[in-house]
């Protein structure tokens, strides 16, 4: 087992979330439970899951086989899900949970989020699981719910007093919308995750979330990358952060690889990071990210690259496929 130290962030209610974890997004069902048990053997104690990334069975075999064999115990991991679209009504809220939970095979998250501010029509788990974005097979027709996000948290605050979730979070939020829930909520969210690179600072928004006590956590660090795997044209309209010289030149300096460099970026900013892996290699790499630190004007020129460009933007599943009815 390798020994690389993860800062830990102490959350509003007083729990600890480790600052780099791995994300599960588009890891492949066949290889999720070793991409888990393996991740856990290099040091990963953070597991970033979601009803819609349809796996979390096979990452909660991987768990399960790394307890069985005494690597660790599952008070010192700390597993995360997401409430998809199609569950916001909520009644729906509790049954969905209790399905994810026994999906992992355990009996509380570490941390819960609302996974889009976005209300979709209910999917009976029996019928299509996970359920998606698009109710038919052509991905044109996005059927919009009538659940309201005040509704929708009031659910979310009462899977903590059922001891279903340790800590609750919102995810794509703007700033807007976290105004909007601190005006009604019982329990201030542990967590904020939004998308979060060099080309996407969302500086204000980080400022928000410092004052107001909620921790952030940043998806997709890469920026493109991610969304080249899932063939987004548009992606590819952008330099890949791996190669741009900033990052390069940083990256040489530091005698680091440039996506160290970016995952360093994030952490010396605050914000906790998840990225998604499936070579034992580029696990190893991503985890020791907090072992070097970048100058102030590093930062600052990292941070100039921002162009507000978001690349996971519900309007891009959306126009012109949505087509709320
Ligand atoms: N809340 C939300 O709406 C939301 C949205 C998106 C993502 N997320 C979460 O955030 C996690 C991370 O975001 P993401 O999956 O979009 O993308 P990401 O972590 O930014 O990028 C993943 C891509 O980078 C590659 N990669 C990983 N480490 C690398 C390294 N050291 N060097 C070179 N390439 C590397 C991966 O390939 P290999 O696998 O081949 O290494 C994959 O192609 C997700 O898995 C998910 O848990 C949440």
């Amino acid at each position: 087992m390798v020994n690389i130290q993860v800062p830990t962030i102490k959350l509003n209610n007083g729990a600890g979330m480790p600052q780099v974890g791995l994300g599960l997004w588009k890891v492949d069902k066949g290889t999720c439970a070793d991409v888990v048990y393996n991740a856990i053997k290099e040091g990963y104690r953070l597991f970033d899951g979601a009803c819609d990334y349809g796996n979390e069975t096979e990452a909660g075999q991987g768990v399960a086989r790394a307890i069985k064999e005494g690597l660790v115990t599952r008070s010192e991991l700390f597993i995360i899900s997401k409430l998809w679209n199609s569950f916001h009504d909520a009644e729906r809220v509790e049954p969905i949970v209790r399905k994810q939970l026994g999906d992992w095979g355990i009996d509380y998250f570490d941390l819960y989020y609302i996974h889009f501010p976005v209300s979709l029509q209910y999917v009976d788990p029996s019928v299509r699981y996970p359920p998606g974005w698009y109710m038919d097979g052509a991905r044109k027709e996005v059927v919009r719910g009538k659940a309201t996000l005040q509704g929708t948290w009031g659910a979310m605050e009462a899977l903590v007093g059922a001891g279903l979730a340790k800590s609750i979070g919102i995810s794509n939020y703007n700033g807007a919308l976290v105004l909007d829930l601190l005006a009604y909520a019982r329990i201030v969210p542990q967590v904020l995750q939004i998308e979060h690179h060099p080309y996407l600072t969302q500086a204000p928004l980080l400022e928000l979330c410092r004052r107001e006590g909620i921790a952030v956590t940043g998806y997709s660090s890469f920026g493109p990358q991610s969304f080249l795997d899932l063939g987004m044209k548009f992606a590819e309209d952008f330099q890949a952060l791996f190669s741009h010289p900033v990052v390069v030149a940083v990256a040489e300096k530091h005698g680091r690889t440039p996506a160290q460099v970016l995952l360093r970026w994030n952490t010396q900013r605050g914000v906790a990071v998840i990225p998604k892996s499936s070579s034992l290699e580029r696990l190893r790499q991503n985890l020791d990210v907090c072992s070097f630190d970048l100058s102030e004007q590093e930062l600052k020129d990292i941070s100039a690259l921002d162009c507000g460009f978001r690349f996971n933007n519900p309007l891009n599943y959306g126009i012109p496929v949505y087509n709320f009815v």
